[in-house]
C-alpha cells in the first residue's frame, strides 16, 4: 500500500504536445517537450498517488510508477482522458494544438508546380482542461491547469481560471528570451481564487514536487 500525501489518491495528467497532421508526413503542432507534466507525474507518484499519464509525442522516457496512455492527436488526448475519469485530481500540463486541419489528406499534398501554396483549413479543437473543469458529473475535486504566455501573465491566467473552470492556474512566462521552453527551470505565479503566489525560478522537478505539496495540502483542507 503507497504511503505519502496523495496515498489513496488518483491523479490524471497530460503532458506533451499534440500533433494534428496534415498529411501522412506534416503535422501541426505546439512547442512542447513534456518535460513539466512529466516531473509532475513523477512527483504524483512518488507522494504515493496513482498516477495516469495522457502524453502526446515526446521523446522524454516515461516516469516511473506511473500508467502511461499515448496519444497523438487533440481528440484522441480528450478521449484517453475521459476514458480515464474519474479522478480525484486532473493537471493538464500538455500544450494541445488550438487548431487541427479541417480534412487532412490521406496522401502526402505534392506541390503542383503553379506556385501557389496549397490552403489549409482548420477546425477548432476541443478544449480539454475547459471539458474537465466544468464537467457537471464526476469533477475531480481539484483542476489544475497551465497558462503559458508571452504577455500580460495574470490577467490571461485568472481568465482561463474562470473560463476553464481550473482550481489553479500554474502560470508562466515563456517568453523566448525567458529559455523555459525546452529548458529544465520555470519560473511559476500559482493563480488561484485567492490571489497569485509568486514563486521563485526552479527546475521543472522542484515546480512538480512544489505544486504536488499545494495540491496535497488543498486536498487535505477540504477534508477529502
Ligand atoms: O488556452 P490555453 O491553451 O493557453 O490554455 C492552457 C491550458 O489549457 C493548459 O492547461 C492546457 O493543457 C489546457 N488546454 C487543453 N486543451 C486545449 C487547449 C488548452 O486542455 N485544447
Amino acid at each position: 500500500v503507497a504511503s505519502g500525501p496523495l496515498a489513496g489518491k488518483s491523479v490524471l495528467i497530460t503532458s506533451g504536445p499534440t500533433h494534428e497532421p496534415i498529411d501522412p508526413v506534416r503535422y501541426i503542432a505546439n512547442r512542447s517537450s513534456g518535460k513539466q507534466g512529466h516531473a509532475i507525474a513523477a512527483a504524483a507518484a512518488r507522494a504515493g498517488a496513482r498516477v495516469t499519464l495522457v502524453s502526446g509525442p515526446v521523446t522524454i522516457p516515461d516516469p516511473a510508477g506511473v500508467r502511461v496512455l499515448r496519444v497523438e492527436t487533440a481528440r484522441e488526448m480528450l478521449q484517453a482522458v475521459e476514458a480515464a475519469l474519474p479522478a480525484d485530481v486532473a493537471i493538464m500540463a500538455a500544450a494541445v494544438a488550438d487548431w487541427r486541419v479541417a480534412s487532412g489528406s490521406g496522401q502526402k499534398i505534392k506541390k503542383d508546380g503553379s506556385g501557389k501554396p496549397p490552403a489549409l483549413s482548420l477546425a477548432e479543437n476541443p478544449d480539454i482542461l475547459a471539458t474537465v473543469g466544468t464537467l457537471a458529473e464526476g469533477r475531480p475535486c481539484l483542476v489544475v491547469g497551465f497558462a503559458a504566455e508571452t504577455q500580460n501573465l495574470i490577467d490571461n491566467a485568472r481568465a482561463k481560471l474562470q473560463r476553464k473552470g481550473a482550481d489553479f492556474i500554474v502560470a508562466n512566462d515563456v517568453s523566448p528570451e525567458t529559455g523555459v521552453m525546452g529548458g529544465d527551470a520555470n519560473t511559476v505565479r500559482l493563480v488561484s481564487r485567492d490571489g497569485v503566489e509568486d514563486w521563485p525560478t526552479l527546475s521543472k522537478e522542484d515546480v512538480a514536487e512544489r505544486l504536488v505539496a499545494v495540491i496535497a495540502a488543498k486536498l487535505a483542507d477540504s477534508g477529502e
